[in-house]
């Protein structure tokens, strides 16, 4: 693997959440961030995800992140490592205004952006990833393909609209079937090129996924992971079911086929997981996708990810534990981990810890 390793050298945060003036200077590989419940650790993991991805984890608006009494908030990242040094810098405004600047100059797109820092995050609140409805795990392909390609974002809001526009059209008290087919075109086209691009991107992730699940879990079932379509993504096959479907359709008030009713599926040995895994299972797989993720990511960018670990001590027992991070510690990347119980992260080499009490960070 040639991929360059790249640190967050410094952190200079202003008035972002609950951290008024940090300045953090994490080590180059693992940095444990404990303290207790509400001080600030996850604000600091969202700031540094949001640098590299220009989004909240918790799906928080731009005026949500500025500091209470704050009229705008900074974010200052001094990267380097193995590439040049370079800055980024990200100023949120009250009114929800953003500016982006790397070394001063505005980014081209967002997805040339995000493969210049790639970041991945781990939260509890992905543990539904496995366990809930398809939405999350849809928004999780999404979410992905946007940073890999440039095009993908403007396909998917292409065909959101048109779908949003036909379903509402489905729901009218006198419906004009010759409007509301008048959109099956264009979800035909943008709906097969989104199918291909999930079902691609399944079929790169899914032996990665297998392997890294294997490694976390030691003696667990051997895992699998699909992607299966509602209509094959072919453009053909989806202009048919769109026409097959209009009766339906009508009855129903809404769109049924189509990739926005896609499911990517789990199983472990030939069986589902959502309803069979264990917790600790449910949890491995989790963190498998994100270690796949992870990897993808490194091959696209040329760079290795940072990796964030929200709350994750708890998350395993201790023997898959002590896999995973041994897993980690190979990958090579800089990891940032938040807990209450520092002494749950089960690595000592490399490793550097600091304590968050009221939006203030120390070395502890
Ligand atoms: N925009 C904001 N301005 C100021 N404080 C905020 C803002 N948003 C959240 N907070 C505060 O941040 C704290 C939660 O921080 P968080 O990082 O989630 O804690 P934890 O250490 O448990 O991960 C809460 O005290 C909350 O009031
Ligand atoms: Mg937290």
């Amino acid at each position: 693997m040639s991929a360059q390793r790249q640190r967050l050298l410094r952190l200079r945060v202003r008035e972002f959440r609950n951290l008024h003036e940090l300045d953090f200077e994490p080590g180059e590989r693992f940095n444990v961030l404990s303290g207790d419940n509400g001080q600030g650790k996850s604000n600091l993991l969202e700031a540094i995800d949001y640098v590299g991805t220009l989004r909240s984890f918790r799906g928080a608006q731009t005026a949500e992140l500025v500091g209470e009494h704050a009229a705008g908030a900074e974010l200052l990242a001094s990267v380097g490592g193995d590439v040049l040094p370079h800055e980024h810098r990200i100023r949120l405004s009250r009114e929800g205004r953003r500016e982006v600047a790397v070394d001063g100059k505005r980014p081209r797109s967002r997805a040339q952006y995000a493969l210049s820092l790639p970041v991945v995050i781990f939260h509890p609140g992905d543990l539904e990833l496995t366990t809930g409805s398809p939405e999350p795990r849809r928004a999780f392909l999404d979410r992905l393909l946007e940073r890999l390609d440039e095009t993908y974002a403007t396909t998917l809001a292409a065909y959101t609209r048109a779908l949003a526009s036909r379903n509402r059209l489905l729901k009218a008290e006198q419906p004009n079937r010759k409007a509301i087919t008048s959109y099956d075109e264009l979800l035909a086209s943008a709906g097969s090129v989104l199918g291909q691009a999930r079902a691609a991107l399944v079929t790169e992730l899914g032996p990665r996924v297998a392997d890294a699940f294997a490694e976390i879990t030691g003696d667990g079932p051997p895992m699998s992971l699909r992607y299966e379509p509602r209509v094959a993504p072919s453009m053909q096959a989806m202009r048919e079911a769109l026409e097959q479907a209009i009766d339906k359709d009508l009855a129903r008030g809404f769109t049924a086929d189509g990739p926005h009713a896609d499911e990517l599926v789990f199983r472990l040995q030939e069986t589902k997981a959502r309803r069979y895994a264990s917790q600790g299972q449910h949890r491995a797989l989790v963190l498998a996708l994100k270690v796949a993720e992870l990897q993808e990511l490194e091959r696209r960018s040329g760079r290795t990810p940072m990796f964030l670990l929200d709350d994750v001590s708890s998350e395993l027992d201790r023997q898959r534990n002590r896999s995973f991070f041994a897993l980690l510690s190979r990958q090579g990347g800089q990891v940032f981990l938040t807990t209450t119980q520092p002494e749950l992260i089960l690595v000592e080499e490399a490793r550097v810890d600091f304590r968050v009490r009221a939006g203030v960070v120390t070395r502890a």
